[in-house]
């Protein structure tokens, strides 16, 4: 695996990001970190704890799947909680093309978040979608894992950002 983020680089980065929040959302009432799940456990647990601000947490799970039309994301659970009234932070893994992070958008909104603002640890700029208020870092449009973020399910725990090698890609496959 090929490292493009260092655990150091994502843990000063995170810290930043916390303290931009943490102003910008002073005196806001009832914060709430909403995380996409899977992809975001990990940014979110460290983001939360990098927010001096009392805050709530909470979470959904949505699925992307390629339909006819494009990218189609289903809600398959959450937010657990009320959201109605509430500055919501979404917290997402990565943008790509988008489609994820409207939906969760578009789900809170109809929850009657007062406000969403989408904080993404990662974003592609070539892939064409826009940023959201907070990005961590811009990366180039490769597939990556680590931190949160997987192929096939695997790599999750690795504690940086990196890029598979083909033959990891295969193996984790399950070709061999
Ligand atoms: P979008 O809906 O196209 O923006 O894609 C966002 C979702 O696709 C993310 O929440 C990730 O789950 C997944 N994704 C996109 N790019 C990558 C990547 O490079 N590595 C791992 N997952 C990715
Ligand atoms: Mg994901």
């Amino acid at each position: 695996m090929r490292e493009l983020i260092s655990a150091e680089a994502i843990a000063a980065r995170v810290r930043d990001l916390g303290a931009e929040i943490a102003r910008d959302f002073a005196g806001a009432p009832d914060l709430v970190l909403v995380g996409v799940l899977r992809g975001s456990f990990c940014f979110l647990a460290d983001l939360a704890r990098a927010i001096d601000l009392p805050l709530r947490i909470d979470l959904v799970a949505l699925h992307s799947y390629d339909g006819e039309t494009g990218s189609d994301v289903r809600v398959l659970a959450g937010p657990f909680g009320s959201v109605r009234g509430a500055s919501v932070v979404l917290v997402e893994d990565i943008i790509e093309r988008g489609a994820t992070v409207t939906e969760a958008v578009a789900l809170l909104e109809r929850e009657g978040a007062r406000s969403v603002d989408v904080c993404t640890l990662l974003w592609k700029p070539s892939a064409g979608a826009a940023a959201g208020r907070y990005v961590g870092f811009e990366i180039p449009d490769e597939f990556v894992v680590g931190y949160g973020l997987d192929f096939e399910q695997r790599y999750r725990n690795v504690p940086f950002i990196g890029v598979l090698d083909d033959d990891e890609k295969r193996a984790a496959a399950g070709g061999g």
